[in-house]
């Protein structure tokens, strides 16, 4: 075993990944993109029409073995979408981990409702459920069968578990606590395409699951979304929404309520759907750049790589080391050194709860999360760095 050093950490990611410029995340198209691209624009289906929508919300679905897909134009609007279908409302209060993209807590605040940040462990990044049953038994009580914050009297009408890094969160037991205070679960799925708990995909616990394509996720539209759902009434509500509130007629537009144009353009589809026909190949990609990462990293005292948790089956989106509690301190000369040489490793989100627009919510006590921001660095983890 070797003594950690700033720069035996810079070199070790350097032996794997070879020499800089690496982003912390590219895409790679190596599959059928551009003749499907092409296609779009030969049949002139660019927009919200043609026939690759359908086909890759029909692909994720058989994927995810959700009962329903739904094509949108981003993972943000995913969320959003998905609490309004479920029915939250101005100043009721949704659970929300301090540990997550901003995107998560922004899709609550274009509701008018109320994040209300929860603690996080480093065990896998994701709700420390434990900390969370006691924190709801002492600050709730139950009015009329609603979970009502006793220190704001609102409602806390939902929770939104978030898997971080495509690892599976302890999403059984917060579904558990999610039936016992009555809240809607809708998981951030965002990063978990390839992503499972007990051979169950990530996403089909809750009521919905919301994935996201942005350009650094495991496979991309460019930008896009999609919902994921096995109830009927709201996939059809959410289909409704997001296309404008549409109803169907040869010519007339007639739109029953305010809906949304949030529906996937045709061109995106196009590429998502060469994209996911890739699945297989990138995640055991991933699989073997951890491995790389691993048996260079295990040789090293004071820090590890993160590996899946037992039940857990991750897509290894973003590889990540934890420094031991006493070598936090290295966390930013290590990503200062990494830059330097063109190694592009990034810091955790910081805790939303710190940023401006939410420094006043509420939230519970969140040592974990905050210990979980001093002690992580994502090192680059494109499936491009196997895939050469
Ligand atoms: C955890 C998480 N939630 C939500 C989102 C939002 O997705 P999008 O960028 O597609 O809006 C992302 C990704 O960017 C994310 O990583």
């Amino acid at each position: 075993m070797k003594n950690i050093s700033v720069n035996l950490i810079v070199e070790s990611i350097q032996k794997v990944t070879g020499k800089g410029p690496h982003q912390l995340h590219e895409p790679l198209f190596s599959g059928k993109e551009m003749s499907y691209l092409k296609n779009t624009i030969n049949q002139n289906f660019v927009s919200s029409a043609g026939e690759y929508v359908n086909k890759f919300e029909k692909k994720i679905k058989e994927y995810t073995k959700a009962k329903f897909a739904i094509a949108v134009v981003n993972g943000t609007q995913a969320i959003y979408i998905s609490l309004k279908a479920c029915g939250v409302k101005k100043n009721e209060e949704v659970l929300v981990p301090a540990l997550t993209f901003v995107g998560t807590v922004n899709a609550v605040s274009y509701l008018g409702a109320e994040p209300h940040f929860i603690d996080s462990q480093i065990e896998n990044f994701g709700i420390n459920c434990l900390k969370l049953e006691n924190y709801l038994n002492k600050i709730t009580k139950f009015r009329r069968n609603q979970c009502i914050n006793k220190l704001t009297g609102n409602v806390i009408k939902a929770i939104i578990p978030v898997h971080v890094f495509g690892h599976p969160c302890n999403i059984q037991d917060i579904v558990k606590i999610a039936k016992k205070f009555n809240l809607i679960v809708i998981e951030d799925a965002a990063e978990t395409l390839g992503s499972f708990y007990k051979k169950k995909h990530l996403g089909t616990f809750g009521e919905v699951g919301c994935l996201s394509f942005n350009g650094n996720k495991i496979i991309t539209t460019g930008g896009g979304g999609m919902v994921i759902t096995n109830k009927k009434v709201l996939a059809k509500k959410i289909k409704h929404l997001t296309t404008t509130a549409k109803l169907k007629h040869k010519w007339e537009y007639i739109h029953d309520e305010i809906g949304y144009n949030f529906r996937m353009p045709n061109l995106n589809a196009a590429l998502g759907l060469a994209q996911f026909e890739k699945i297989h190949t990138f995640l055991k990609a991933k699989r073997t750049l951890f491995k790389k990462y691993y048996n260079v990293f295990n040789k090293i005292k004071g820090i590890s790589l993160y590996r899946e948790s037992k039940n857990a089956n991750s897509n290894y989106w973003l590889q990540t080391l934890i420094l031991d509690k006493n070598k936090s301190t290295l966390k930013n000369k290590i990503l200062k050194e990494s830059h330097k040489k063109l190694i592009f490793a990034r810091p955790v989100w910081k805790l939303i709860s710190d940023l401006k627009p939410y420094k006043k919510s509420q939230k519970m006590n969140l040592s974990g999360a905050k210990e979980i921001y001093k002690r992580i660095i994502n090192i680059p983890s494109s499936q491009s760095l196997i895939l050469k």
